[in-house]
């Protein structure tokens, strides 16, 4: 990959880079095709990365799908798509780690202490080996799109963030890898908390600006009857994260829930 990225920008070529853990759906496929748009290659990588998963949670049962992932790289314009092995990128003497403030502490990290370190390193390493210009990443994790960005600047890679909308199933429902482990009856309520969220978005628009109330009645609404147990709902800065405690101009909602063993993240942009 390296030689052959190499190759490419001596002929200058720009390169686009699309990091994914496969199991791919037309959310990612959205990332593929604008990402297909602003570059000459298109790199699309495809790796279970282990270091962003915790001990207890499920790198193993991880969907694996390479068959058809790789159908729709090609479909969305790839021009290469690039599966290492963990043993590739983390031989046994492996010790270097992108640690960061406390961005990388509060919301997703406060539940999962190691995820976003993880990611963040495994993301410099995929951005050292096919050295693009721009990466695209999705809304749907938002916090992580954040962390990218500020890595990017901090250690000023010139890479391009790009962050493209999330893409949803027609009652709401973020596409996710992960909804495959949902059960038939959970499904069904699953677009619980696309619905609040919405309902926080036109609360706001219509004036109310205290996150304490709002939060109350999102957290009822997602636990009647549907299994859900909300692990937070917050609003803050869409920059910084900064959590808000009135609720401004521009605001971005975060909402993690469990479901059965499954964990959803979900988040609605203000303006
Ligand atoms: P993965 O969960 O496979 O997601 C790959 C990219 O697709 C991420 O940028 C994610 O935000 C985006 N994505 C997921 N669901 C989406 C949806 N419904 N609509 C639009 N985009 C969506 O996120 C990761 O992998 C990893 O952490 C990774 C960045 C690859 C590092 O290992």
């Amino acid at each position: 990959m390296q030689v052959l990225a190499r190759r490419w920008r001596r002929k200058g070529y720009t390169i686009a880079l699309v990091p994914t853990m496969g199991a791919l759906h037309n959310g990612h496929l959205s990332l593929i095709k604008r990402a297909r748009r602003v570059a000459d290659k298109l790199v699309v990588s495809i790796f279970v990365n282990p270091t962003q998963f915790g001990p207890r949670e499920d790198y193993s049962r991880y969907p694996r799908t390479f068959a058809a992932d790789k159908n729709k790289c090609l479909a969305g314009g790839a021009d290469v798509i690039f599966c290492p092995t963990p043993e590739t990128m983390y031989p046994p003497a492996f010790g270097t780690w992108i640690e960061m403030d406390e961005l990388t502490s509060k919301l997703e990290g406060a539940a999962r202490p190691t995820h976003l370190r993880g990611v963040c390193t495994v993301v410099l390493k995929l951005f050292n080996i096919v050295t693009p210009d721009v990466a695209v990443f999705g809304q749907k994790d938002f916090q992580q799109g954040v962390v990218i960005k500020r890595m990017a600047a901090d250690l000023n890679l010139g890479v391009k963030i790009i962050i493209g909308a999330t893409v949803r199933e027609p009652d709401g429902l973020a596409l996710s890898s992960r909804n495959a482990y949902l059960t038939t009856v959970q499904r069904q309520t699953a677009d619980v908390l696309y619905r609040t969220l919405t309902w926080a978005k036109e609360q706001i628009i219509a004036g109310k600006n205290r996150p304490a109330a709002l939060v109350r009645h999102m957290t009822e609404v997602i636990e009647l009857d549907s299994g859900f147990k909300v692990e937070y709902i917050e609003f803050a800065d869409p920059w910084t994260l900064k959590r808000q405690k009135v609720i401004e101009p521009q605001t971005v909602v975060l909402i993690a829930a469990q479901l059965g063993r499954t964990r959803f993240i979900d988040n609605i942009i203000v303006k």
